[in-house]
């Protein structure tokens, strides 16, 4: 096994390699992938969509993050964990913000959070890092705030708002984040905001030029199918796998093929 992948050996690949970056919500895949040598798994609160069948994130809540983190810390050995914090865990307060991820670290065992946000968290993520709790921000699309946005659309993809969200990685940078996910971005732009950083970015529909990449497990496997943004790759097509093993053993059942006397007792 290689070295346990903390915040500060995280930081440090920004120089040196590219960094990959997965969802996990559960033991078994948190071990695979564990195994497999990823350098961060990634409780995300897209858990609401592609296990809880939620239509938006929204509706995840802080004991649901927990139950998911605690599972995936049992699979997880040498990776960094990072826990998302779920909407309304630190929006309305930086104490609010301090009591919920101090949850993540406490109770679940994760290494680090993950916010939404960008100048509006400034003081929320000081408060964080001072108490110790290392911080991921999310720039760009910021599934969280989809009311307020109207949709899922690219950002950052005017001149006023690539600014700003510039802006933005600058000031959580300096608030302490410790990397940075940048969510559906042209890629210039995530050049640009990468180039500028001493910290990682993790693009997820931001192109080639980040320091990382991020997907959520589901997508990258086929297993969710509801929809497919153009920035997923799909390296299995496990639901069609799923399918086909779910027909085979019905009929099997059905047929009195399954089990055969030398599968009983
Ligand atoms: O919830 C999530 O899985 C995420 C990643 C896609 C970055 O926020």
């Amino acid at each position: 096994m290689k070295d346990k992948v903390t915040t500060t050996v995280f930081q440090r690949l920004k120089s040196r390699e590219k960094i990959a970056v997965l969802t996990a919500y559960d033991y078994l895949v948190a071990q695979l992938l564990d195994e497999t040598g990823i350098d961060a798994v990634l409780v995300g609160d897209s858990v609401g969509m592609v296990f809880s069948g939620y239509h938006t994130t929204l509706s995840v809540t802080m004991d649901e993050m927990i139950y998911h983190t605690k599972a995936v810390r049992r699979g997880v050995k040498r990776a960094l964990l990072i826990g998302d914090m779920p909407f309304m865990s630190y929006q309305a307060s930086p104490e609010d913000a301090v009591a919920n991820a101090g949850r993540f670290l406490q109770e679940a065992g994760a290494e680090a959070v993950k916010i939404e946000g960008g100048r509006e968290m400034v003081e929320t993520i000081g408060k964080l890092t001072q108490v110790g709790i290392p911080v991921m921000g999310h720039l760009g699309l910021t599934p969280q705030s989809i009311h307020q946005f109207g949709g899922y659309r690219i950002r950052g993809k005017s001149q006023e708002e690539a600014a700003r969200l510039i802006q933005d990685a600058q000031a959580i940078e300096e608030a302490g984040c410790f990397s940075v996910v940048l969510e559906k971005i042209p890629s210039d732009l995530a050049r640009e905001v990468t180039q500028q950083l001493k910290i990682p970015t993790i693009g997820i529909g931001a192109g080639p030029h980040c320091d990382g990449q991020v997907l959520v497990v589901h997508d990258m496997l086929g297993l969710f199918e509801r929809f497919k943004p153009k920035f997923v790759r799909r390296y299995a097509q496990l639901a069609e796998e799923m399918r086909t093993a779910f027909r085979a053993y019905i009929q099997d059942v059905k047929r009195g093929k399954f089990p055969r006397q030398e599968e009983s007792y």
